[in-house]
């Protein structure tokens, strides 16, 4: 199905698919398990791999010189476009957009490291503002004789949808005929079409459920219909297998990237019992998801939970914690040291 669609090698697969009994026990599953797609491998991994994989093979089958992508100061899908293009041998242009870019942190320090030329937008995050100062920057390296490859938000294209698709024939590999119940977080969307569609072709009796990051319902559902339909096409599959009867949620996140409590607790839960790591942005938000709908019961316990961990390891290191505001640490001067040793 996917052998005559191009693809260039830029993450470690099939990542692990692991237990994590201590966290099932917790939220009262009888089985959990973690895709730890946050180990595909390309400059500490996550989802954006597997899209570019087939994104960036459309440039470099079509002779691109350079690589335009868009997020938000602290993207993901930047940091991974930026590494990518290096290993690939693209110049790579990021335009990005948010709050106060004065300190350069986390996934942004990453870009600046890869030699990305930034353009940002201080204080905006606004999807068209994004794009209409890509397709500018588009426009003047064309002029000038350049050939840039215009990559979308999120690389949510039908190209990058194929990256999601092909991740459920590798989950297909991993749990058999098992009745499964795939959990995901959802933003641009590709992420969540690729897991829908590709669930509808290897996994059938999967049960699928996003929960967003940044975007309502509606707008999902009409999203993520257009990317699986693209994706569909370009596997040359029919339009039966679009799969739309996904559960979705769009109640645990406040505004996009904004820290919120019930985040903070899952993400916490899920270090002290698993030793895993969840960002506040995009993973410890689905997770947070994933406690409510079980505690509530909402979930059937009987059937395995699987939660794509997508990564976002970058934006862990990219706040501040104040050490009074922990209060698991002791500080010690050295003269109470001294007096310890006699
Ligand atoms: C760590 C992480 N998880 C999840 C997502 C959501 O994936 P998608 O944009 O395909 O919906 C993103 C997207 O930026 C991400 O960076």
């Amino acid at each position: 199905m996917f052998s005559k669609i191009p693809r260039v090698k830029l993450s470690n697969l099939p990542t692990p698919l692991e237990p994590a009994d201590k966290l099932a026990f917790h939220l009262g599953l009888e089985k959990l398990l973690i895709k730890r797609d946050d180990l595909t491998g390309l400059a500490f991994g996550g989802n954006k791999a597997r899209k570019l994989e087939f994104e960036l093979a459309q440039a470099i089958a079509g002779g691109y010189d350079s690589v335009i992508t868009v997020g938000a100061q602290q993207s993901n899908h930047a940091r991974m476009t930026a590494a990518a293009a290096c290993k690939l041998g693209l110049d790579v242009k990021l335009v990005l957009g948010g709050k106060d870019f004065a300190e350069i942190k986390g996934n942004l320090l990453l870009d600046t490291m890869f030699g990305a030329e930034i353009r940002y937008i201080n204080g905006s995050n606004e999807d068209e503002d994004l794009a209409t100062l890509q397709h500018a920057w588009r426009d003047e390296l064309a002029a000038q004789g350049k050939k840039p490859y215009v990559l979308p938000l999120g690389g949510s294209t039908p190209y990058g949808t194929l990256g999601y698709v092909k991740a459920m024939e590798e989950l297909a590999g991993q749990t058999g005929n098992e009745r499964v119940h795939i959990f995901t977080p959802v933003s641009s969307c590709g992420t969540l079409a690729g897991v829908a569609l590709g669930a509808s072709l290897f996994i059938p009796n999967a049960e699928v459920t996003g929960i967003s990051v940044s975007r309502k319902n509606d707008e999902i559902r009409e999203i993520t219909k257009e990317l699986q339909l693209g994706a569909a096409a370009l596997l040359g599959v029919s339009e039966a297998f679009i799969f739309e009867k996904y559960n979705l949620y769009d109640n645990y996140f406040e505004e996009y990237a904004k820290p919120v409590k019930i985040a903070r607790e899952a993400a916490d839960d899920c270090a002290r019992l698993e030793g895993l790591i969840f960002d506040q942005v995009y993973t410890a938000k689905a997770m947070a998801g994933l406690f409510d709908l079980a505690r509530t019961g909402a979930l059937r316990k009987d059937v395995p939970v699987i939660f794509i961990h997508t990564g976002g390891m970058p934006e862990v290191f990219s706040g501040t914690l104040l050490c009074e505001d922990y209060p698991n640490i002791t500080k010690l001067t050295p003269d109470e040291v001294r007096r310890l040793r006699k």
